[in-house]
């Protein structure tokens, strides 16, 4: 249903333990009350998620993280208060109130407030933190419109509300700040120069290994049904043998027999670039091509993030050859 008109309903089956699979700007949630331990160990089930993958919890407000968590770090706060309501989750203490299920059995949990405000009003509805990684089912491409969420997760899902394509297309940026430097463990939809901008130096740590860290940032994930190789630049001359799909970013090859294409941004906005990504994927992942060939994008900005998804859908398909 429109996400308007379904948030009363929605915020009463949050309530009620139930799974909501919601808009925010970067990608839909599968949202469950994050106080709820059975709620909660519901989206595990309906994603089929490792319980070793700790969810982000979501607020409706800045002024709730206090309330949640109590006193945080500096540089925690004031990233919250720079960049909330908006694509950066912060990792904090978990407070007693969160059911060690959420966070995967980890000390600390992540959180964030989503610059949606169907999303706000829901939370706040609920009155309840929502705890809610993206609506799809583990390892596969995230959902950027309510469609591609009921064709992933369908029944096991109570409410899917509807607020059209999501605005940023790509997943929050995860930011560990409660150190001395500011740890950045998942690229997103937040570009890392912003961060410099507000708070200096950061380190960029795309853990790739299994460990329970960010498992966003496994090496294989984030992937299309379709085998996919990422590449940097497309060879004219190559082409598709009129069995593969190319996701270009600027513009479509002059030569080349290509099954399928999609060009993200022919301004070469790599914004845009972001906003379209998943939905890409999405419509070649169904054209029935043999193999899906992607063009490498600008690594400045959150051509960063692209990369990263790219790069990570591509080692998916490199562990199956
Ligand atoms: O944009 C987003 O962040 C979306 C929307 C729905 O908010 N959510 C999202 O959730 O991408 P998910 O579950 O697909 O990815 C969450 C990532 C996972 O890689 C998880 O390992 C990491 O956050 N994470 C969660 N808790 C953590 C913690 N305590 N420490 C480090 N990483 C954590
Ligand atoms: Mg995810």
């Amino acid at each position: 249903m429109p996400a308007e008109d379904g948030i009363a309903e929605a915020a009463a089956v949050l309530r009620a333990g139930g799974l909501v699979a919601f808009p925010t700007e970067t990608v839909y949630g599968l949202g469950a009350n994050a106080l709820d331990a059975r709620a909660t160990a519901r989206i595990f089930e309906a994603k089929q998620r490792p319980s070793f993958d700790p969810l982000i919890t979501h607020l409706a407000d800045v002024a709730d993280l206090t309330g949640l968590v109590g006193p945080v770090p500096e540089a925690v706060a004031a990233l919250a208060e720079r960049f909330w309501p908006g694509p950066l989750t912060l990792i904090v203490d978990r407070p007693a109130a969160i059911p060690p299920i959420v966070t995967s059995g980890l000390a600390s949990m992540a959180v964030r407030v989503p610059d949606e405000p169907s999303a706000r009003a829901l939370i706040a509805a609920a009155g309840v933190p929502v705890a809610a990684p993206s609506a799809n089912r583990f390892g596969q491409l995230s959902p950027t419109r309510a469609e591609h969420v009921v064709a992933g997760l369908g029944a096991a899902v109570d409410v899917v509300l509807d607020g059209g394509s999501t605005r940023c297309g790509i997943e929050s940026t995860i930011v560990d700040a409660r150190g001395e430097h500011p740890v950045v463990l998942r690229l997103g939809a937040l570009p890392v120069e912003a961060l410099v901008e507000a708070v200096g130096p950061v380190t960029v740590r795309p853990g790739s290994s299994g460990q329970p860290v960010a498992p966003g940032t496994l090496a294989a994930h984030y992937a299309p049904r379709t085998p996919l190789q990422l590449v940097d630049g497309v060879d004219p001359l190559a082409g598709g043998g009129g069995r593969r799909g190319l996701l270009a970013f600027r513009q479509r090859p002059a030569g080349g027999d290509w099954a399928a294409v999609e060009v993200l941004s022919p301004s070469g906005d790599l914004t845009v670039a972001a906003a379209r990504l998943f939905d890409a994927l999405h419509r070649l992942d169904a054209a029935g091509v043999t193999a899906i060939v992607a063009e490498r994008v600008p690594d400045v900005g959150v051509g960063r993030a692209i990369n990263d998804r790219l790069g990570r859908a591509a080692a998916t398909w490199r562990g199956h050859r």
